[in-house]
């Protein structure tokens, strides 16, 4: 929404959020204290806020003022009930529905913003006429694409923007109308416009794709690591083929982010509950090899460390799921700790933009052990040798680019020998850190 401000400044946007603090921190006045870190975003914040970007919790007046109302809210996995641990759980837009359905005293064009399963936008649309009021509402689909610590040069270079709408005269006008918005910056060649079910489903679809590369390139690094083949090799081999194409083939210790896990999970629940068990089971493949990724690092470093760690430091470098952001949600580093936690290891964690708070958030929630627990087994540290000082390993959970730029002689120095390196994002350099003396091993290597 602050891209739309910056780029449309005849357009007034406003988010609203129940949560004061939030919109508090939106609104201070210390751009460093915004509640997420990405690359540029201060920048555009800076350049729109109090001009037509404005941060509020009057939810019910800004609907009032609205002619369009984007839906953003989360969609987290179901924690219960019917088609828990899969589903999308749509508690949070459907209050967002009937909100604007009371509030509403003008037409509206709704947008669904939040990934949704595919046929959301009719129950949108009951509910919003539900109210039986004289008014015209349009629910147009509007999926997202832009992925996290790039989020803003996705925004203002975006491959695509996906426009969903009804097919009939009104659905069409409204469809233009936030097409136009987005014209604003956006080529029109690239302002693709379908049927709403196409929308919805695309972004599900487009995820899944995305995360099936990294699950078929996380598989064949396991069998590189039998076989003396190099992942990274063989990533740049395939991705030469222009029908492959070299993105999204890194192998990792798993994926992580709000999105993947969610969706797909989602998409295996619609596709059973469609009856197609067949497409449900291919699709959940992808995350059970992400699982597998994830357990096999971590049980490589225990059994690396000569079956046991228990009492060891072992440095975890990074918690972030990706570089560039300070989201941690499903990262790769939460369950490797949690894995490495069962067997008794003593973990010192840096990540340079993660604070310690979220660290034990994540583990705390994972409800395996007390928090005290988690607070004397973890220790948290500003300073990456503070962390690895000691150690008898370093786990390399994210692909921080300054990772790369550290004095490993330095480090090796102050490691317990033999000092072992778990790089399970490729980063470092491998060969030189051999030389220096350190046993290392790197994902599909
Ligand atoms: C993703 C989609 O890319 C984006 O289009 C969608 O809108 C939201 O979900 P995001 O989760 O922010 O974006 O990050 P992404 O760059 O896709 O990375 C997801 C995970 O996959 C990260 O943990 C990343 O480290 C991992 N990954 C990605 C790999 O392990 N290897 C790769 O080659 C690429």
């Amino acid at each position: 929404m602050a891209v739309i401000a910056q780029k449309c400044p005849g357009i007034k946007v406003t988010v609203v959020d129940m949560n004061e603090q939030r919109i508090a921190a939106w609104n201070d006045p210390n751009l460093d204290n915004l509640p997420i870190y990405e690359p540029g975003l201060k920048e555009v914040v800076a350049e729109a806020r109090g001009r037509n970007l404005f941060f509020s919790t009057d939810v019910e007046d800004a609907i009032d003022a609205a002619e369009m109302v984007f839906i953003s809210v989360n969609t987290p996995t179901k924690t219960y009930g019917i088609g828990k641990g899969m589903a999308a759980d749509l508690k949070y837009v459907e209050l967002c529905a009937r909100q604007i359905a009371r509030v509403a005293k003008s037409d509206k064009i709704v947008v669904e913003k939040s990934t949704l399963p595919v046929r959301t936008a009719q129950s949108i649309r009951t509910i919003l006429n539900a109210e039986g009021k004289d008014l015209n509402f349009q629910v147009l689909s509007n999926p997202e694409f832009l992925a996290e610590g790039t989020a803003v040069q996705d925004l203002h270079k975006p491959d695509r923007v996906l426009i969903g709408g009804g097919q009939d005269e009104a659905g069409q006008r409204a469809l233009n109308a936030l097409a136009d918005i987005y014209a604003g910056w956006v080529d029109r060649d690239r302002i693709l416009t379908t049927n709403v079910w196409s929308s919805e489903l695309s972004k599900l679809t487009a995820n899944a794709f995305l995360a099936q590369r990294v699950s078929s390139i996380n598989a064949i690094s396991a069998l590189c690591e039998k076989s003396g083949a190099d992942v990274d090799e063989i990533a740049r081999a395939i991705g030469m083929d222009s029908r492959i194409g070299p993105k999204f083939l890194k192998s990792s210790v798993g994926f992580g982010g709000s999105c993947f896990q969610k969706d797909i999970l989602n998409l295996v629940y619609i596709a059973q509950s469609y009856g197609l068990t067949e497409v449900a089971d291919y699709w959940e493949q992808v995350i059970k090899m992400n699982d597998y990724q994830k357990r096999r690092f971590a049980e490589n470093i225990v059994q690396k460390l000569f079956n046991t760690v228990s009492g060891k430091k072992i440095a975890m470098l990074g918690w972030a799921f990706k570089k560039d952001t300070n989201d941690t949600r499903e990262s790769a580093a939460i369950y490797v700790a949690d894995y490495l936690l069962n067997e008794q290891a003593e973990l010192w964690v840096y990540d340079p933009k993660v604070k310690a708070e979220q660290i034990y958030a994540d583990l705390d929630y994972l409800n395996t052990r007390s928090e005290d627990e988690n607070r004397r087994l973890v220790k948290v540290v500003n300073d990456p040798y503070e962390a690895m000082d000691d150690a008898h390993a370093v786990a390399v959970l994210t692909e921080w680019d300054e990772f790369k730029t550290y004095d490993w002689q330095k480090v090796f120095e102050g490691m317990k020998k033999p000092a072992f390196v778990f790089d399970g994002r490729n980063v470092s350099n491998g060969r030189m850190l051999g030389t220096i003396g350190f046993h290392y091993q790197g994902i599909g290597k």
